[in-house]
């Protein structure tokens, strides 16, 4: 037995390891390295420890249960979620220019939407662009993780998620708690009308929408596919994307393999190729 099995709480061998990166690789097309196997372990454990299971061949059976909700918050615990409001702030500039003269309503999808940072920014920026609560956008705002979902919904986030906004932004766009709340920020109403929050999957065959998006969000989520799994998602997204939309992707990831459907523009930014 390994020098770390002896101090963990279930025993987790790499044929473990291995069952588990093809199941989230087929189920979410997440990718993971070996490097990662400490992660999988601690964040498994949560999930064995819930459904009071003493081994990870138990975790496994339960897995393959195709009426338990255990697929579900697998898939949950295996995503990463880190976001922030304005991440990527340059993003948020150039959306602003795009909507300039453009046809309204304007139709913006990011589908990485995690907590929701993302797509309540995008939310704040056109409100200040056209200078409305009520701007002639709509924005649709999708991911995987249900859970992460469910808090986007909520709109509530602890003070430090804002503190880097500015007093302008906080005033407009949020409420403050009290009392019990304190601590706490609650996005405005308002904000949240523009958005409308549903579950997809990047991987699936066939989106349930016939939508053609002006704009398309992608941020920080190819990062976490293969080459040919991204190829997939592009080439998926090319009837849902009009021909001078943009698409926007994340600081460090690039299609260069793929520029037979998206053309570079700007960093990280790409349109339809002709
Ligand atoms: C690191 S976060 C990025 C959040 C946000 N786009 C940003 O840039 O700040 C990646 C998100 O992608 C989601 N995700 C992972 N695989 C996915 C898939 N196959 N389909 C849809 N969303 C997925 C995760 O649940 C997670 O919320």
């Amino acid at each position: 037995m390994q020098a770390d099995q002896l101090s963990r709480e279930f025993h987790f061998t790499e044929d473990d390891f291995l069952i588990i990166k093809d199941l989230i690789y087929k189920r979410a097309g997440i990718n993971l390295a070996i490097s990662k196997r400490d992660m999988v372990y601690s964040r498994l454990s949560r999930r064995l420890r819930a459904n009071k299971l003493r081994t990870f061949q138990q975790y496994l059976a339960l897995l393959n249960d195709p009426k338990g909700d255990e697929q579900q918050e697998f898939v949950n615990s295996l995503t990463t979620n880190l976001t922030s409001f304005f991440r990527e702030a340059h993003h948020f500039d150039i959306l602003k220019e795009f909507l300039q003269d453009r046809k309204t309503p304007v139709k913006i999808w990011c589908c990485a939407a995690s907590t929701g940072e993302e797509p309540y920014s995008i939310a704040m920026a056109c409100a200040e662009h056209y200078q409305s609560f009520r701007p002639p956008v709509e924005i649709w705002a999708s991911d995987l993780d249900t859970k992460v979902l469910a808090k986007a919904e909520k709109g509530i986030y602890s003070f430090d998620r804002v503190e880097r906004l500015s007093d302008q932004r906080l005033k407009a766009f949020f409420f403050r708690g009290k009392g019990d709340n304190l601590g706490l920020v609650k996005v405005k109403s308002e904000l949240q009308d523009m958005i409308r929050f549903f579950q997809l999957n990047l991987l699936d065959k066939r989106w349930p929408f016939n939508e053609q998006f002006d704009v398309i969000f992608c941020r920080n989520v190819m990062i976490y596919f293969d080459k040919p799994t991204q190829r997939n998602v592009l080439t998926n997204f090319l009837p849902h994307i009009k021909d001078d939309g943009l698409l926007f992707a994340g600081h460090s990831e690039s299609f260069p393999q793929a520029s037979d459907l998206f053309t570079l523009r700007r960093h990280t930014v790409y349109t339809k190729a002709r």
